[in-house]
């Protein structure tokens, strides 16, 4: 897989990746694919935080981390992951295709992309997932719709560790 990554990291020019404020995001095949980091601190991260809450069952898994050096670009840090099928700014997107982003205010109660994200927050397998990442000591500060998706099986699960934190605060101290 390792070398997959590597050559598929090589191959994809940077513009066609799926970003977001940290990373770069491309598929290996349906399964697997690939994040890219500039801040090898950042890539790290967010690798332990994903390898964390996968064992709670709160994110995709995760493979191999390696290190590439990209012509013209510079040096990324990535990561294997499993691969969610969608988001549910995706499923949402899909469902509304006359909704613009652009015209998009956060503050207009009755855009359908607010009703939706209120309801997101409020369904029980949001719930759950945000329960499991504090059960794992993950904070979910970020956990917008962007965020979080499905995998094949259909388990929601968090896929941006970047904004989030160890959250050591609820544990009892012994000492
Ligand atoms: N495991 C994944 N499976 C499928 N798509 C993903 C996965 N991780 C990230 N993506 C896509 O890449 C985008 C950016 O990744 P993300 O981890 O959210 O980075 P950032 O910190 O830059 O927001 C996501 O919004 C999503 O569209
Ligand atoms: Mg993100």
């Amino acid at each position: 897989m390792i070398a997959q990554a590597i050559k598929t990291a090589l191959e994809t020019p940077m513009d066609s990746y799926e970003s977001g404020l940290h990373a770069f995001f491309t598929r290996i095949n349906s399964n697997w694919g690939i994040k890219l980091y500039q801040n090898e601190w950042i890539r790290d991260k967010t690798y332990n935080l994903q390898s964390k809450a996968n064992l709670f069952g709160a994110a995709p898994s995760i493979g191999d981390k390696f290190e590439i050096k990209i012509p013209k670009k510079g040096y990324y840090y990535g990561y294997v992951t499993e691969c969610i099928i969608k988001t549910h700014k995706d499923l949402f997107i899909e469902e509304n295709l006359e909704w613009n982003e652009d015209d998009w205010d956060d503050d207009d109660i009755s855009n359908p992309a607010n009703i939706y994200c209120d309801q997101m927050e409020e369904s029980q397998e949001f719930i759950e997932l945000i329960d499991k990442l504090q059960l794992a000591c993950i904070t979910s500060g970020d956990m917008h719709w962007a965020n979080v998706g499905w995998l094949k099986n259909g388990q929601l699960v968090a896929i941006d560790f970047s904004e989030e934190d160890e959250d050591n605060s609820g544990l009892t101290s012994w000492s």
